[in-house]
């Protein structure tokens, strides 16, 4: 399905059926993982709130969730690379296992800066889940990200919580860029 927001025209990617068969599958590797623990799941705003929801909803183990605000693009197609602190950690995540739950891993730099922050606070242990990742776009070497929902080409992708320019969050569907 193609659609148009603001200026921009955009084509299905990836279609809801898919994310949550494969969040489905992410979620019974972090049970199998965090068996007999209570991670925290510390998801990143605003893109990550339906992977957030969704993925949680596969969760079984015993956890907790909280939330960080961090804003990187300010309106555009491109990263400005300039983090922008809205909301921070407010929960101790001292000897905990977190687990960053982020809606798109892209150039890395929101990631690297997150996860120094985490790190500073001494949890447990650190491992990302990721809905998206786009493996052409990353300027930082973090290994293998732990848990990642689909691979994507370095394109501009909307929807089930990305925006562009503050729209098309609400999408079930993910969209991506049409070139013309
Ligand atoms: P990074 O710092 O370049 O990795 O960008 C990470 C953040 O930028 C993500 O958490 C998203 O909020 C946003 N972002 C990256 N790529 C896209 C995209 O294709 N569409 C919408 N937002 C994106
Ligand atoms: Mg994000």
């Amino acid at each position: 399905m193609n659609i148009t927001i603001k200026d921009k025209n955009f084509e299905t990617l990836i279609e809801y059926c898919m994310i949550e068969k494969r969040t489905r599958l992410l979620g019974i590797e972090i049970n199998v993982d965090y068996e007999n623990r209570t991670p925290v799941f510390l998801g990143v705003l605003n893109g990550s709130f339906m992977f957030m929801a969704d993925l949680l909803k596969e969760i079984n183990v015993n956890c907790e969730t909280t939330f960080v605000k961090l804003a990187s693009y300010h309106g555009d197609v491109k990263s400005s690379g300039s983090i922008t602190e809205e909301l921070s950690i407010s929960m101790n995540l001292k000897n905990r296992d977190v687990i960053i739950v982020e809606d798109i891993i892209d150039s890395g730099k929101t990631l690297d800066y997150l996860l120094k922050k985490v790190k500073a606070l001494e949890p447990a242990s650190v491992k990302i889940a990721s809905l998206l990742l786009k493996p052409d776009a990353l300027t930082v070497d973090f290994g293998e990200i732990d848990y990642v929902g689909f691979e994507i080409g370095n394109e501009f992708v909307v929807g089930y919580g990305l925006d562009y320019d503050g729209l098309g969050r609400n999408l079930k569907d993910i969209y991506r860029l049409c070139d013309r």
